[in-house]
Parts: structure tokens; C-alpha cells; sequence
């Protein structure tokens, strides 16, 4: 077909093996099953997708207790309804930040009209449960807390489960920011108590773009019934309705990304299940930092706090990161620019999605035949 050609001309001139923070590359069987005819999405064949793929996620999260929503939308779409839905108009939220989307959830805050009080730590640190205790302990009106649990900028994993606990224990309401965590790190959302947590499917489930997907605690709900203005396309009660009526959305939801999602956790279960998945994500991630030092670099983040999801690192002396990832991308393999106020300090690999170990192999051949280009220094070389 001519015209698909000539689309993909423009979109893949070239293969590129992708490292990137996301979107990133995409199962096989995902892509296979998104190539399917659309279906409507009011139709009982729809509505049982729906259904299974909801109880699927639900099982995955561990969030009995928790209303799975899924939407058209991107992650950031979430934060904006946990905001609109459950904060009360000029209320208070504990906005605690690490880096660029820590900040992006103040500015949600501001400009739904709300006020953010930040707790905010140097680039490459977590929050530590001993400071968010402290930060409420002096603004005890604060009525949520919002976390990112995993900072793409920094490739921080902040320390959710405990945070959590320091939260409940005063009463506020844990928004969690887990775009970049939820499929690859641990989330219990019962447990854990998480009031509503959300990611999109572009990252750790490795499905193309367009859908969100969220865990939402019953107190949301009950809050979001006192707040009057919460907006048409992110109200929360209005989307539970028609999950509970019909398995499906109120506006048109994004059918392929459903289907991709469907079929990815039936590819987690038939590789073992959970445990088995994120045991290969946690793998994978020690695989790439053990690169990364290898070749004389260093890492961003904290020890300790590292990601699961993506590895943050500073550029060796005398290197631009732009300049690797030009000279990467030039030999097949596409990395992740530095992001935010690092930008210019770091580069950045991500391992979400397909990656084989094949692929990593050439990815650290790649990278040391380019740093060696560029004239850096390689330990034992
Ligand atoms: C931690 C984090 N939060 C939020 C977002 C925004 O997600 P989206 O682009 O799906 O709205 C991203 C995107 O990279 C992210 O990494």
C-alpha cells in the first residue's frame, strides 16, 4: 500500500532501536492486535474488553478496594482530575516535588485554581518520609498530597509505599504521579492506600500513546460529590457511571490502546505473572546502570533511589549530551535528551516497553564506539 509506505518513509527511514523515556517501542503482539477493525465502543463485544481489561489492571495494581478507570486521555489528564474532582475550590495541596513533573503537578494545582505548598528537593534526591511528615506536621490544612513516584527528569524512584504511610497517618488524600513506574515497579494500591494513581499507556506497558489509566480510591468519589464545578471531560463520577453501567466511557475511548492493553497483561501472565514482570524490569535496569559505570560514566540519581524505569546520566567532561544522542541516533539506537533543569549536565537511556537483551548488548557497543569518537576515556581501554 503506497500510501502507508509513504508515511512510514517519513516516520522510519531508518530502523532505530529505541532507548527513549517514552513513547517506546511497542510489544509485538501489541501492534499485531491494534491492527484489528474498529468495533463501536457501546457494542457487548467492546464492553467485554472493556471489562476484562479492567479486572486485569485491577488484579495487576492490587486495587480491590479501588475503581480502575481507563480514558482517552494522557497521564497528565489524571492530574488534572484528581485536582478538579478532589480538592475543594481555593483548597490546599502538598505539591512534593523532585523534579520537571513534580512541578508540572504544582502548576496543575495553580491553574485549576487551587494553592500548592511544595516540599521541594535538590535534582537526583527522593522525598524521605521523615520530610513529608514534617511538611505536614506545619501545614496541617493541606487537604492531598501529590507524588511522583518515579522522576523521569532525575530517574529517581521516590520511596512511595513509605510516603504513603506518612500520609494516611495524617488524613490527606496520595495523588501518585506513576507515568513512568506503574508496570515496572511494585504498586499496591490497597495496601498502600493510594487514593488515585495514574499513568499512561506510552511508558512501563509499552503500548502506543492515547490512553490513561487510573486507580481511584471511594473517598475521591465522595469528595468529588461536594465539589460542583469539576469540569465535563475529567469528571470522575460522571466516567464511574458509565464503567458501572456499560464497561465503557463517556466520550470515545482510545479502542486500540484498550486492546493493547488487554493484551499485554495477558502477556504478563503467561510470562509468570507480576512478580515475574517486574523482576525482569528490575533486571533490566541493573543490567544498563552496570553499563553505564562500566564505561567510566556516572549515574544522577541518589543511590539507592534508582529507577526501574529510566537511567539518568551525567555527561562525561568535555560532552554535550545532545552530541551523543546525535551520534547514537546516526549508528541506529535512539537514547533520551537530558530533560528539565539537567538538560544540559545529563543524558538519558530509558528501558520501558520491547527491549531485548540483544539490544541492550548493542546499545552499550554503540555508546562506547561513540564516546570513544568523541575522544572520552574508557576505564581498562
Ligand atoms: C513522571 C511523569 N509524569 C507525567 C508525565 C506526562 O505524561 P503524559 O505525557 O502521558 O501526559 C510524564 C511524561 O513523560 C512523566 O514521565
Amino acid at each position: 500500500m503506497d500510501v502507508v509506505r509513504e508515511v512510514e518513509k517519513i516516520l522510519w527511514p531508518k530502523p532505530l532501536k529505541l532507548f527513549t523515556a517514552g513513547p517506546v517501542a511497542c510489544f509485538p503482539e501489541v501492534l499485531e492486535a491494534m491492527r484489528m477493525q474498529m468495533v463501536s465502543h457501546r457494542s457487548r463485544e467492546y464492553q467485554e474488553i472493556h471489562r476484562d481489561t479492567v479486572l486485569r489492571l485491577k488484579a495487576f495494581l492490587e486495587a480491590e478496594k479501588s475503581v480502575v478507570l481507563l480514558i482517552p486521555s494522557s497521564g497528565t489528564g489524571f492530574m488534572e482530575a484528581s485536582i478538579r474532582n478532589a480538592v475543594s475550590p481555593r483548597g490546599k495541596v502538598l505539591v512534593t516535588i523532585i523534579g520537571e513533573f513534580g512541578n508540572r503537578y504544582r502548576e496543575v494545582v495553580e491553574r485549576n485554581g487551587r494553592i500548592p505548598v511544595v516540599l521541594e528537593k535538590p535534582l537526583g534526591k527522593p522525598v524521605l518520609p521523615e520530610e513529608l511528615d514534617d511538611a505536614l506536621k506545619k501545614n496541617p490544612d493541606v487537604e492531598a498530597v501529590t507524588i511522583t513516584h518515579n522522576e523521569t527528569s532525575t530517574g529517581v524512584l521516590n520511596p512511595l509505599r513509605e510516603l504513603a504511610k506518612v500520609a494516611k497517618e495524617r488524613d490527606k488524600l496520595v495523588f501518585v504521579d506513576a507515568v513512568s513506574s506503574m508496570g515496572a515497579a511494585d504498586i499496591r494500591v490497597d495496601e498502600w492506600k493510594l487514593d488515585l494513581v495514574f499513568t499512561s499507556s506510552q511508558k512501563a506497558f509499552g503500548i502506543p500513546p492515547g490512553l490513561a489509566m487510573a486507580a481511584v480510591s471511594e473517598e475521591v468519589f465522595e469528595r468529588a460529590k461536594k465539589i460542583p464545578e469539576r469540569g465535563l471531560y475529567f469528571d470522575l463520577l460522571e466516567i464511574r457511571e458509565f464503567l458501572e453501567k456499560q464497561w465503557s466511557t463517556p466520550t470515545t475511548p482510545p479502542i486500540p490502546q484498550i486492546i493493547g492493553l488487554n493484551v499485554i497483561l495477558k502477556v504478563i501472565e503467561r510470562m509468570g505473572g507480576k512478580g515475574v514482570w517486574l523482576k525482569m524490569y528490575a533486571e533490566r535496569a541493573e543490567k544498563i546502570r552496570r553499563g553505564v559505570l562500566e564505561l567510566g560514566l556516572q549515574l544522577f540519581a541518589e543511590p539507592g533511589y534508582y529507577s526501574p524505569t529510566i537511567t539518568v546520566v551525567y555527561n562525561p567532561p568535555g560532552v554535550k549530551g545532545p552530541v551523543i544522542y546525535e551520534e547514537m541516533r546516526k549508528r541506529g539506537i535512539e537514547i533520551a535528551k537530558g530533560y528539565g533543569r539537567v538538560k544540559d549536565v545529563t543524558f538519558r537511556i530509558g528501558h520501558m516497553g520491547y527491549i531485548t537483551d540483544r539490544d541492550i548488548e548493542e546499545l552499550f557497543k554503540t555508546l562506547r564506539e561513540v564516546l570513544v569518537s568523541l575522544g572520552c576515556k574508557i576505564p581498562g581501554k
